[in-house]
This record gives C-alpha cells, sequence and structure tokens, in this order.
C-alpha cells in the first residue's frame, strides 16, 4: 500500500488548509526557485526521466510531449494550457485537486511555463465546476499577492495564469476543441496537422496538459526523478488518483500506486465489491470511453496502461467502474451510447450519425427487441466510425459498444430470445409478453 508519506495528494479529502499558508506548511512553493535556477533542460530530462505519463485519458509521455514545443521563442508567444474540463463519466479526480491543492497545481503550472517558455497558463475549468473555479482564483489571488507570480516574482519568471471557466460540453475537453472555445468560438476539434505544439492558441505554440500531470511535477522535481519512476512497473510509473464508483462498499478517490491489481484497489479502499467478489459482473476501468472488461479478467489486473490496453481497455483517466450483477449492462452501455450522442459536436458524419445510430439499435437491444444479425450490423459500424472522425469522440463512442458485444454477446442474444410476441386474435398487432430488461 502507498505509504502516506509518498503521496503527493496529501489534502485529497480537503481535511486541512487549502490556503497559501496551509499549502507551503505541507512543502508547496518549496525550492522552488532553486528548482527554476537549474534551468528548463533540467526540468524537461527530469520529468522525462520520472516516466510520467498524461493523466488525461491517453497516456502520452509528459516531458516527451513538452520537448515538442519549439526551442527557441520566434514571434510567437509560448502558452500552456491545462486541460481542467473533466468530463469524462466517472472521473472526478482533478476536482478534488482544485479544490483541496491547488497551490500544488498553480506550482506545477509555473514549473511546465517555465520549462516550455511560457509567460501566460490558461486554465480551462468545466462549466459546472463552480466552486472549484472559485477556490482556484483564490489560491492565483495569493500567489499574485505573495509574489509567487506575477510580473517580477520572487522566482525570477514573469508568468501570468488566466482562469478561464467553460460552458460545460464534454467536447470542450478534446484539447483543440478546448483552444476554439478559449479563442471565444464554438468548442470543435480542430483538424491535425498542425498540431498544438507548432499552432495551438491563437496560432502560437501550445502545450496542453490534464491538470493531474500538471500537479505532480512538483513532487517529481523536489524529491527526484527515482523516486517517481520507483512506483509501478516500467512504461508505467508513479502514483495515480484512481476514481471508484458504482457497486463498491465504498465508492472513493485515492491515490495509489500505479500497477496496483484491481483486486487490492478495490478490498483496501472500497471494502470490496457489493455482495462480494462472486457478485461482480463487470469493471469499466478508465471512464465512460473504455470498453468494460468482465469479472473473470478484473480480479488479477495491474492497473495501468499497458496491462489495460493488452486486455482491449484502458487505464484511460482511471476512473474505475464497477458493476455487479444486478446491473443490466446492455442498458448500462445503451445509457454510454445516449451520452455519446448528445455530446457529439456534429462535424464528421460518422460521429454524427453513427452515435445516434449506435444508441437506438442499442436500446432496442436492451429490451431485446432486436435481431441477432443486427449484433455484427452494430459491431460493424463501430468500426465504421472509429478511427474515421476528427476527434477521439468517435472511438470514445465506439469502444464501449465493443466491449459489450466481445464479452456479453450471449447476454444480447439471451435477451433476444428471451422477447417474444404474441399477436392478438386477427394476427396483426404483436405485443411483448415479457421485456426483461424492465
Ligand atoms: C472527447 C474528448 C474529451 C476529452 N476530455 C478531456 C478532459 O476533460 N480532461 C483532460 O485532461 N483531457 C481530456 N481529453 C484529452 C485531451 O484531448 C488531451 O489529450 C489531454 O488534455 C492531454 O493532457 P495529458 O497529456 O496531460 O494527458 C479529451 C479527449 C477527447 C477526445
Ligand atoms: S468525432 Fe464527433 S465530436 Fe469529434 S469532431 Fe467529429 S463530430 Fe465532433
Amino acid at each position: 500500500m502507498l505509504q502516506d508519506k509518498d503521496r503527493i495528494f496529501q489534502n485529497l479529502y480537503g481535511f486541512h488548509d487549502w490556503t497559501l499558508k496551509g499549502a507551503v506548511s505541507r512543502g508547496a512553493w518549496d525550492h522552488t526557485k532553486t528548482i527554476i535556477e537549474k534551468g528548463r533542460d533540467w526540468i524537461i530530462d527530469e520529468v522525462k526521466a520520472s516516466g510520467l505519463r498524461g493523466r488525461g485519458g491517453a497516456g502520452f509521455p509528459t516531458g516527451l510531449k513538452w520537448s515538442f514545443m519549439p526551442k527557441e521563442v520566434g514571434e510567437r508567444p509560448h502558452y500552456l494550457v491545462v486541460n481542467a474540463d473533466e468530463s469524462e463519466p466517472g472521473t472526478c479526480k482533478d476536482r478534488e485537486i482544485m479544490r483541496h491543492d491547488p497551490h500544488l497545481f498553480i506550482e506545477g503550472c509555473l514549473y511546465a511555463s517555465f520549462a516550455m517558455q511560457a509567460h501566460t497558463c490558461y486554465i480551462y475549468i468545466r462549466g459546472e465546476y463552480i466552486r472549484e473555479r472559485e477556490r482556484m482564483q483564490h489560491a492565483v489571488d495569493e500567489c499574485y499577492a505573495a509574489g509567487l507570480i506575477g510580473r517580477d516574482n520572487v522566482h525570477g519568471w514573469d508568468f501570468d495564469v488566466v482562469i478561464h471557466h467553460g460552458a460545460g460540453a464534454y467536447i470542450c475537453g478534446e484539447e483543440t476543441a478546448l483552444l476554439e472555445s478559449l479563442e471565444g468560438k464554438k468548442g470543435q476539434p480542430r483538424l491535425k496537422p498542425p498540431f498544438p505544439a507548432n499552432c495551438g492558441l491563437y496560432g502560437a505554440p501550445t502545450t496542453v496538459n490534464n491538470v493531474e500531470s500538471i500537479a505532480v511535477v512538483p513532487d517529481i522535481l523536489r524529491r527526484g526523478a527515482d523516486w517517481f519512476a520507483g512506483f509501478g512497473r516500467p512504461n508505467n510509473t508513479g502514483t495515480k488518483l484512481f476514481c471508484i464508483s458504482g457497486h463498491v462498499e465504498r465508492p472513493c478517490n485515492v491515490e495509489e500506486e500505479m500497477s496496483i491489481p484491481f483486486r487490492e484497489l478495490i478490498d483496501r479502499h472500497c471494502g470490496g465489491v457489493r455482495g462480494g467478489w462472486d457478485n461482480l459482473l463487470a469493471v469499466i476501468p478508465g471512464g465512460s470511453s473504455v470498453p468494460c472488461l468482465p469479472a473473470e479478467v478484473c480480479h488479477d489486473m495491474a492497473m495501468d496502461f499497458d496491462t489495460l490496453r493488452d486486455l482491449k481497455s484502458g487505464l484511460g483517466t482511471a476512473a474505475v467502474i464497477v458493476m455487479d450483477k444486478s446491473t443490466d449492462i446492455i442498458r448500462a452501455i445503451a445509457r454510454l451510447s445516449y451520452f455519446y450522442k448528445h455530446e457529439s459536436c456534429g462535424q464528421c458524419t460518422p460521429c454524427r450519425e453513427g452515435t445516434g445510430w449506435m444508441w437506438r439499435v442499442l436500446e432496442r437491444m436492451a429490451k431485446g427487441q432486436a435481431e441477432k444479425r443486427e449484433i455484427d450490423m452494430l459491431l460493424d459500424v463501430t468500426k465504421q466510425v472509429e478511427g474515421h472522425t476528427i476527434c477521439a469522440l468517435g472511438d470514445a463512442a465506439a469502444w464501449p459498444v465493443q466491449g459489450l458485444i466481445r464479452h456479453f454477446r450471449h447476454v444480447i442474444e439471451e435477451r433476444i430470445d428471451q422477447y417474444s410476441y404474441r399477436a392478438d386474435s386477427d394476427g396483426a398487432i404483436r405485443e411483448p409478453v415479457l421485456e426483461a430488461a424492465e
């Protein structure tokens, strides 16, 4: 079990003072100037050596991403944009960082911005996060007042932090849609290339990172890359915030070692699966976008990027959704499909049409009102959406359906079998006698 001394987010549950005074007492803003003086190459090398992979979902190596920014600042300024849109269903970790450890996060913004020669950092906060925005603004104001950021600050790197409040659209979490939204336009993803490191916010070199990716950086730089890399396993290092919801005894957010076995995670921190381990049906291990996994493969799986990818799922945002045998798995995935249909920005045909199509078919399948041949037809449609769209929302809509068919095809078939028809006296009207889903 991760020891308390190794926890980065010492105030995850908000038991302590979140203001500057409290954060400083827990070690935030300690030796910041010394770290800055080591130079930007040292910072990028340390972050690379730590093995940190982006915590926003895709798991892209953070240090490598930072090194894509131009080495010299040309006519265009450089920007850091932090993605605090956190709208992936099941995910609620960045929220706790902003509520309870905002200073660690702002300090991380300073290091990342300095390393990429950005004098301005924008933090794009999800529209529904009103209290979080207020708290972040309060913490930023405290930093300005204390001379930790701003012009001529004590660290010697002029640095502004701008808090921007989104309007509550899932698609604005996609990094280029986020940039469009920041620029005051409709939040629709951009075609890539060009990538943000070349042409991002206002056409200038920009790096977009998740809140957690940035907030762990101060500890990596203070305690050393080796310390961080000592947790987990190669290519899957560090500590990680897991958001565990669903049918466990005590749903919670917890910081644990990367690669912790699933069963250990749930037993230790959530009091086990509701009704016992035999009652487990399936798990969505990384937020609603990743395919679900059936109980039999879950028990011993290591909760990390590579293990879950090999199981044809993903760590995603590490939002672990546990479903026991009371779950109607078809209806659950149909509900997710509705979410993606609702959130599609409508730019690309496969996503705009495909998300609605998948949802409608799943709604029928949840009632058994479908033909078995439609299961393969549905799978085929997911393949036509996956990889054929401007952004990954199309993939995110296709994967849960693929997971359902891969592991629970028999449940769909049984549901179709259970649904039978009864003709009335003239045989014209056909009504269901059994709707298993209801
Ligand atoms: C539809 C969609 C929604 C996304 N939502 C978020 C989000 O809410 N927060 C986030 O950090 N990343 C989100 N991402 C991923 C971002 O595009 C981007 O990869 C991430 O912010 C990069 O940060 P990282 O490298 O630190 O992980 C989303 C991606 C897609 C396709
Ligand atoms: S995949 Fe969907 S959300 Fe993404 S750009 Fe295309 S239509 Fe918009």
